[in-house]
């Protein structure tokens, strides 16, 4: 676990995520906040920053800027979606849902250091530690193994009582979940994580989720 105080812990992950500045109801702020701080404390992860969005991508790729990626194209989409066609989305639930859906990669992972008791996920060649201008390579933790992605997340957003809608959102988000995105907020979440996977998956030459079955 890491060492990182709750002060220290919340006052990094505001920084790192000015996107959770975007959620309206000071609640539901605080709430997304707690998740990212406790999640954090709780991994393995020295320095938030340099938690990599994906072991099959390089490092520079972090869950922070995929994260805030996302969170920026989801408020984007809702409010062309809510002009062009009037439709109702909440706003503040699709941000929440957006800063949310991946957090749970902070347990997902592990740092790989390249040592040969690499775990089930196995290593991620050049992201090996040592190798990336200090940031550690990843690798699926045995949690990132044995868990269905999306669900730490959810049991979080559950434990805080966010709501039923964005707890859905987080676990449709995914192209491995058998749940389809039923709301509005949930099928923005999915399309704007998806947009931000593919523009990093095709600049790495690696399968675009748009084209992976499972
Ligand atoms: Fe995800």
């Amino acid at each position: 676990m890491t060492t990182v105080t709750t002060d220290e812990a919340t006052a990094t992950v505001l920084e790192l995520l000015p996107e959770i500045g975007g959620i309206g109801d000071a609640e539901l702020r605080s709430a997304v906040t707690r998740i990212w701080v406790n999640a954090w404390q709780s991994s393995v992860w020295d320095e938030l920053a340099h938690v990599p969005k994906s072991p099959e991508l390089p490092t520079k790729r972090t869950l922070i800027t995929h994260t805030r990626a996302v969170t920026r194209i989801a408020g984007h989409m809702v409010d062309v979606e809510s002009e062009m066609h009037g439709v109702t989305i909440s706003k503040d639930e699709t941000l929440a849902a957006a800063l949310l859906h991946d957090v749970c990669k902070l347990h997902e992972f592990e740092r790989d250091t390249g040592d040969d008791d690499a775990g089930e996920g196995g290593g991620s060649g050049d992201n090996a530690g040592g190798r990336n201008g200090g940031r550690p390579g990843a690798r699926f933790s045995r949690i990132g193994t044995i868990y269905q992605h999306g669900f730490l997340g959810a049991h979080w957003m559950a434990r805080e009582g966010l709501s039923e809608d964005m707890i859905h959102a987080v676990i449709a988000h995914t192209p491995l979940s058998a749940v389809v995105p039923k709301t509005q907020e949930a099928v923005i979440v999915h399309y704007a994580d998806f947009v931000d996977s593919d523009v990093q998956l095709l600049d790495a030459g690696r399968t675009l989720f748009c084209k992976r079955r499972k």
